[in-house]
């Protein structure tokens, strides 16, 4: 296992994902994006017609063979041959993602390959983003971080990232208000530290985060 184990959680367009990976290259670490997982799971369970809302009584193992780089350099998803790197960005995975990270097995699975993968990784420390790191996954990680910004601002980071067609806030609100009912990431559990970017630049946001670790 990476000797020093980050955990970041955060809402959507909070720029943890950026933020994280940045501050992982500054530091050579590794990096894990586990919301990745989720949508590289709804875009199988999409392109092999199956009932998103049961996926996760299927046989997950089987159906998904699911590998993500963790070099912040070297970004990349594949599920068996296929790179899904960029199709698990789709408008359409973005609509959907939410039903399948609601379904308990389908958490529980995800939970045991992101230790998994934290626990191969070879760098020294690994920056691990999504929503319950700091509270499930990882609540023993050395550093716990939540990254937050107003509504306002997140709604601005996210536009930019999707090219907006106007229905992008909407949606992005609309996810963060279901995946807040089966887990906390707006409020930091006991332990763990608040980082508010809102007023904050890229570049600052990734000072802080890495003055964080560093403390
Ligand atoms: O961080 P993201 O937007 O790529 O995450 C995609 C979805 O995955 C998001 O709607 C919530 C879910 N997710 C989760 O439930 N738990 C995580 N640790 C990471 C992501």
């Amino acid at each position: 296992m990476s000797q020093i184990v980050v955990a970041v959680d955060g809402p959507a367009g909070s720029g943890k994902s950026s933020v994280s990976k940045a501050a992982a290259a500054q530091l050579g670490f590794g990096y894990l994006d586990t919301g990745a997982g989720y949508r590289a799971l709804t875009l199988t369970a999409l392109k092999n017609n199956l009932e998103l809302d049961s996926v996760g009584e299927l046989d997950l193992v089987q159906i998904f063979p699911y590998e993500i780089s963790t070099d912040p350099a070297n970004y990349f998803v594949r599920v068996g041959d296929e790179d899904l790197t960029l199709g698990i960005r789709s408008k359409e995975v973005e609509l959907n993602v939410s039903r399948v990270a609601a379904q308990p097995k389908v958490r529980a699975f995800m939970r045991e390959i992101t230790r998994s993968i934290a626990n191969g990784c070879k760098s020294p420390g690994i920056i691990v983003e999504g929503r319950d790191i700091t509270t499930v996954v990882l609540p023993d990680a050395k550093t716990r971080v939540l990254l937050t910004a107003s509504e306002e601002v997140r709604l601005g980071r996210r536009s930019v990232d999707l090219q907006s067609d106007g229905s992008i806030s909407a949606q992005v609100s609309d996810r963060d208000k279901k995946d807040s009912k089966v887990v906390d990431f707006l409020n930091p559990a006991p332990g763990v530290l608040l980082l508010d970017t809102t007023e904050l630049s890229f570049e600052g946001s990734v000072s802080a985060l890495v003055d964080l670790i560093n403390r």
